[in-house]
């Protein structure tokens, strides 16, 4: 996705369809009830125009990177807090003018437009008006890092990196990712790369700066690669399988990890307990020409008695690092949610230790910046099942940042750890005795 230039926002009647669509989908990503991959595929984006469709989404987005510096701002230009539909409104206006560079005549008309069509929105035209014009006379950079992210996650993540590793973690929520691609093959990353405009990472992954629907990029229909961030696609090479090998993939869906494994030609069991997020597996496996068993079971208590040679755990959690794609996901975030999911990969780390044979070796990640859901997961499960260790990893491995690699061998990898950014992770590697 691009954030479309001035001359791109709808002008129409003022654009208003779309900035009423971004509106929805901004109160929908807020309010943590459907996610905003959930509202981008919902009814009212997609019966926009294609041009409409792509400003609805650069708008929303925009807002949700900056959405720190946006609120400390309206909140220094207003007096008491108007309803939260009125907030958005100003939100989005405000991201129209000091991130999108939309005419400030079309961002403040269109706002004013919108407010009133809003249920009791006539009353604050006046309001709307005078703050996003106050702006387009005194105009306001949103990029103080340190008002990027949540306060509380700001505190969590100074707390656990430090004060400075904090601030770039921070900055790089306001910045848009470029795409990265997991390939079947890794011949054909180097293959396409002119074609893709791409450029082949350590590890193999292909970053591109393209942007637009993926679907008719050069390969995809051919099945030759996925869309996987470049740290997403560390922790399935680090378990070194093979042909001949028998992976459990615990919570593999949509799959970006369990095509990994399958790429290998090791015997793949994938499970995962979402029939939806199963099918998706099952698509990206049709699309891919791979093949994997798939089981729709909560992996806990998985009654099935198989052990296996590699397990690879990717476990449900807060999905913080994911922010660079996904910045809803840091303001639907509670401080609660943290502990709640610790607890269920502490039990689904204890399944995955179950399933793995003498001498196998499993790989646990999370794409959370939150030490709880990491470190905190790992010390836990040593300290329970003796005879497991854990099994360093070497900068370089997989493509592993070095600036990644923790003193006891497992990564923290955080988005400032690659030139032009990665997804949080945290992942480990453990052997059985
Ligand atoms: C982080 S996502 C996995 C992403 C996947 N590994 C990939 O690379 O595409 C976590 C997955 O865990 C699944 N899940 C959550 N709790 C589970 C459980 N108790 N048993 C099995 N799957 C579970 C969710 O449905 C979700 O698909």
């Amino acid at each position: 996705m691009t954030d479309p230039s001035p001359s791109d926002a709808p002008s129409g009647v003022s654009g208003l369809p779309a900035r009423a669509a971004a509106l929805d989908l901004l109160a929908a990503a807020l309010s943590g009830r459907s996610g905003l991959d959930e509202g981008l595929s919902h009814s009212s984006l997609a019966a926009l125009a294609a041009r409409d469709r792509a400003f609805a989404r650069a708008l929303v987005m925009a807002a949700l990177r900056h959405l720190g510096p946006i609120d400390a701002a309206l909140q220094a230009r207003l007096k008491k807090p108007p309803p939260e539909r009125v907030v958005n409104v100003l939100r989005l206006g405000l991201a129209q003018l000091a991130v999108l560079n939309t005419a400030p005549h079309a961002a403040v008309g269109a706002s004013v437009d919108l407010v009133a069509k809003q249920k009791g929105g006539e009353t604050f035209k006046g309001l709307v008006n005078a703050v996003l014009r106050g702006f387009t006379r005194e105009p306001v950079v949103l990029d103080d890092a340190d008002l990027l992210a949540p306060s509380w996650l700001y505190a969590r993540w100074r707390a656990a990196f430090g004060v400075e590793a904090a601030r770039a973690i921070a900055a790089a929520i306001a910045a848009e990712p470029a795409t990265d691609l997991s390939f079947k093959d890794p011949a054909r990353a180097a293959a396409l790369a002119a074609e893709l405009d791409g450029e082949v990472l350590p590890g193999g992954s292909l970053r591109t700066e393209r942007r637009g629907d993926v679907a008719a990029w050069p390969g995809f229909a051919e099945g030759d690669w996925w869309v996987q961030d470049a740290s997403a696609a560390i922790p399935a090479r680090l378990l070194g399988v093979g042909p001949g090998q028998g992976v459990l993939d615990l919570c593999a869906a949509p799959g970006g990890k369990t095509l990994q494994l399958a790429a290998t030609g090791a015997a793949v069991t994938a499970v995962d307990r979402s029939p939806q997020r199963l099918k998706r597996l099952a698509e990206n496996l049709a699309r891919t020409g791979l093949s994997a068993e798939t089981v729709g079971v909560d992996a806990a208590t998985w009654p099935d008695k198989r052990t296996f040679d590699a397990v690879l755990l990717d476990a449900p959690c807060s999905a913080t690092g994911t922010f660079r794609r996904h910045p809803d996901v840091l303001w639907a975030a509670k401080p609660s949610d943290v502990a709640g999911l610790a607890a269920v990969q502490a039990r689904l780390l204890d399944a995955a230790v179950s399933r793995l044979k003498p001498g196998g070796r499993l790989v646990y990640c999370v794409c959370s910046l939150e030490p709880e859901e990491g470190e905190g997961q790992v010390e836990g499960v040593l300290a329970r099942h003796p005879g497991l260790a854990l099994e360093p990893v070497a900068a370089g491995e997989g493509g592993t940042p070095a600036a990644s690699v923790r003193a006891d061998g497992a990564l923290r990898i955080l988005p400032q750890h690659l030139n032009g950014g990665t997804d949080g992770f945290y992942v480990a590697r453990l052997r059985k005795s």
